[in-house]
């Protein structure tokens, strides 16, 4: 067979390789590991797994961790059952204290639970001092109702946190009722995380901001990508706008909530909220879909075939937990220059609750060695 192979001109030999059984570019493994010329295998990046690396290496997550506050009662509160809901959120390391990780995440006020979203919904800061999967505990409201979908990134040509955002401010409403807004982004910064410069609005009537500075130490540029619902990416030449809209895959519909970011190879990668089983009536199970492309300019591949994660969670008690809802994905990648995923953040909600909160699962053999790193117990 090799023999017969190696007369083959190139283009018939592609056409005989069944991409179900092997690789032939690094596309195959989905920019997520490497395709070997000689056995047609991909072999996977640490975070990454499956025969073509398109299935996110989930570990078992810990109960009680994440920002998990569904059964607090205030005395603010509207009505009982949805305690302090959440709604997924970035991890964020403390600039001047690597033990201390904050969560910001949107948190619904007054009780009103994930379905008062609009107008309940505030952007609050939380705290862990017992590593990145937390338990974190409340600390600081940034921003008031109503304010929703916060994206936090670190910008190094700016030495700031950027917060993008949706919402306006709102007088907050007496009953839990909700009500409709445009949605219009806006961006925030701040140099510590805990004091933020007033929201600039950006965009009007889009949603789902997900930012990633170009910034590189070879080109510290200040140049923006804001990628937005259904993966089209808007630049700016820095955070403050104008933003203007470059990119439209359209070949990536029936997802939401994408999370864009750029590997250690410099590829590019959409997280989403695949919406799949809306189809069927269902909000899951095939929630967790993956999209790349070797330039964020696109052409982007959007992996309709395989997930990178579903609504099941192991947890390392033994149990599984399968949820009603598991969306607004985001990533926390390791500081080594690797990028390499160690905590995947979504939004969930379990069936028959109206509670929802914000979960924080490790992915892969790093996740523990990071957090054994930091001086965090063995026994996690
Ligand atoms: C979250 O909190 C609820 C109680 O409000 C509890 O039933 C559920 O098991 C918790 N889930 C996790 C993963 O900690
Ligand atoms: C919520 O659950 C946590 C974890 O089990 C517990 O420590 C806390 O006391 C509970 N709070 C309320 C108000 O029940
Ligand atoms: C719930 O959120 C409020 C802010 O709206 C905060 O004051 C309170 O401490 C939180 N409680 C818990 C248990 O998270
Ligand atoms: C939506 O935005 C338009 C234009 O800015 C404004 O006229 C309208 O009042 C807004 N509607 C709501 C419900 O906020
Ligand atoms: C946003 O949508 C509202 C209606 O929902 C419309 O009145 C307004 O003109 C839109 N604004 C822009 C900038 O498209
Ligand atoms: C640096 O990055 C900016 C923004 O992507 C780009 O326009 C510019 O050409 C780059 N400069 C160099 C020298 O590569
Ligand atoms: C950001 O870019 C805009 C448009 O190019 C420019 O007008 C503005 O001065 C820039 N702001 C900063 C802080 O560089
Ligand atoms: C998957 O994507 C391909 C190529 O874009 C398209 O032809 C096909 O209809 C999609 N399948 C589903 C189930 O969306
Ligand atoms: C969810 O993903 C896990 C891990 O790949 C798999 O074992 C499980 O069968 C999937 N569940 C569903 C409902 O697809
Ligand atoms: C949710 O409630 C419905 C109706 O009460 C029930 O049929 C269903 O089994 C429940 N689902 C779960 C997962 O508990």
């Amino acid at each position: 067979m090799k023999g017969i192979a190696a007369l083959l001109p190139l283009t018939a030999l592609a056409i005989h390789i069944n991409p179900s059984q092997g690789c032939s570019t690094d596309d195959d493994c989905s920019l997520n590991g490497i395709c070997s010329q000689v056995t047609q295998t991909c072999t996977c990046d640490a975070g990454w797994r499956a025969g073509d690396c398109s299935e996110l290496d989930l570990y078992p997550a810990t109960r009680w961790s994440g920002y998990n506050h569904t059964n607090a009662t205030g005395p603010d509160f509207y009505k009982e059952g949805a305690g302090n809901s959440s709604w997924g959120g970035h991890i964020v390391q403390d600039p001047s204290d690597k033990t201390l990780f904050h969560l910001i995440t949107s948190q619904m006020s007054h009780g009103c639970g994930l379905a008062g979203w609009r107008p309940f919904s505030t952007i609050i800061r939380a705290e862990s001092k017992t590593g990145p999967r937390g338990p974190y505990t409340y600390a600081q409201t940034l921003f008031e109702t109503f304010h929703h979908n916060p994206t936090t990134i670190y910008s190094p040509a700016d030495g700031k946190y950027l917060l993008y955002c949706i919402g306006r401010d709102i007088e907050t409403p007496d009953t839990c009722k909700s009500q409709k807004f445009n949605n219009t982004i806006s961006v925030s910064s701040s140099v510590d995380l805990r004091q933020w410069e007033a929201l600039e609005a950006q965009l009007e009537n889009v949603t789902n901001p997900a930012p990633w500075p170009l910034w590189s130490k070879q080109n510290q540029t200040h140049e923006m990508l804001l990628a937005v619902e259904k993966n089209n990416i808007y630049t700016a030449t820095n955070f403050s706008g104008p933003y203007d809209l470059v990119v439209e895959p359209h070949n990536t519909d029936r997802s939401e909530d994408p999370f864009l970011w750029q590997d250690k190879r410099g590829n590019w990668h959409f997280l989403v909220h695949y919406l799949i089983d809306i189809d069927l009536g269902l909000k899951g199970p095939r929630v967790g879909a993956h999209a790349y492309a070797r330039h964020w300019q696109g052409p982007w591949t959007f992996n309709n075939k395989t997930l990178a994660y579903n609504t099941t969670v192991e947890f390392t008690d033994g149990t599984s937990t399968v949820y009603y809802r598991r969306e607004r994905p985001k990533l926390y990648f390791s500081d080594d220059g690797d990028m390499t995923p160690l905590y995947l953040i979504n939004g969930v909600q379990e069936f028959n609750q109206s509670g929802s909160y914000t979960l924080i699962q490790p992915i892969g053999a790093g996740a523990k060695e990071y957090e054994k790193k930091l001086g965090f117990g063995e026994e996690r």
